[in-house]
């Protein structure tokens, strides 16, 4: 099965997709991980975007659509994979489809802007792994330490309030209109983001047909 989380800074993707990834066996691609973790590699790849990064604006398409090409084919991506951030324009959208990259269901987490900055405040990121905790909605076991890896947690540099607002923006004009490009190939399942991590969890897998 291949899936597309889709929705605003914050609504929760990442912490789905770590829930999918034990749910249905197949491995979360994050291009936002990815990224993070070229910049903190410093590789040529990491200089490129971090300037797009920090500013909380969409890094150059073309980028993007190298390092998923990439990765879709290795072999953990056999039978499925679960894209987390990634189409997030129009364009990105349409090379998937003419790379004939076949996409099964696409998740909409529902999520109004109204709440995402309290999210964003209270989020800790595994430095090492990329795993998402929220201080008060999805504490560590321990303090500072991601339950997954031991890596230390970190505040992401781009959920500064104001960079926060520019992202829900961008999110806004360019992102949005791929539920109207994927409504209308029937691929669309709307969930609301705006209720318990478990209570998203078990509509995400009704949304496409899994096993509860
Ligand atoms: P990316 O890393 O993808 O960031 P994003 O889309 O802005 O989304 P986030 O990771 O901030 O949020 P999320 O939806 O994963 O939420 P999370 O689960 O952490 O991209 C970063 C940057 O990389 C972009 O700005 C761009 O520069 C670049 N980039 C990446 N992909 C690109 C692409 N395809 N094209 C161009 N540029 C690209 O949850 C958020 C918080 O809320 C956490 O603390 C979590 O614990 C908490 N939470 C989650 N669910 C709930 C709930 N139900 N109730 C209460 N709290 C919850
Ligand atoms: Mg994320």
């Amino acid at each position: 099965m291949n899936l597309i989380l889709l929705g605003a800074p914050g609504a929760g993707k990442g912490t789905q997709a770590e829930l999918l990834v034990e749910k249905l066996a197949i491995p979360a691609i994050s291009t936002g991980n990815m990224l993070r973790e070229a910049m903190a590699n410093g590789t040529e790849l990491g200089k490129k975007v971090k300037q797009f990064m920090d500013e909380g604006s969409l890094v150059p398409d073309e980028l993007i659509l190298g390092i998923v090409a990439e990765r879709v084919t290795q072999p953990d991506c056999q039978n499925g994979f679960i894209l987390d951030g990634v189409p997030r324009t129009l364009a990105q959208a349409q090379a998937l489809e003419a790379a004939g990259v076949k996409i099964d269901h696409v998740v909409s987490i529902e999520v109004a802007d109204s709440e995402i900055e309290g999210r964003m405040t209270g989020r800790r990121v595994c430095g090492h792994c990329g795993a998402s905790y929220h201080v008060a909605a999805n504490p560590p076991k321990t303090e500072g330490v991601c339950d997954q890896c031991g890596g230390e947690l970190i505040i992401r540099k781009d959920d500064a309030p104001e960079t926060v607002r520019h992202r829900l923006e961008v999110y806004h004009a360019s992102t949005e209109v791929l539920k109207d490009f994927y409504g209308k190939l029937g691929r669309l399942r709307l969930v609301n983001g705006s209720q318990s991590i478990e209570g998203a969890n078990e509509d995400i897998l009704k949304a496409i047909g899994a096993k509860v």
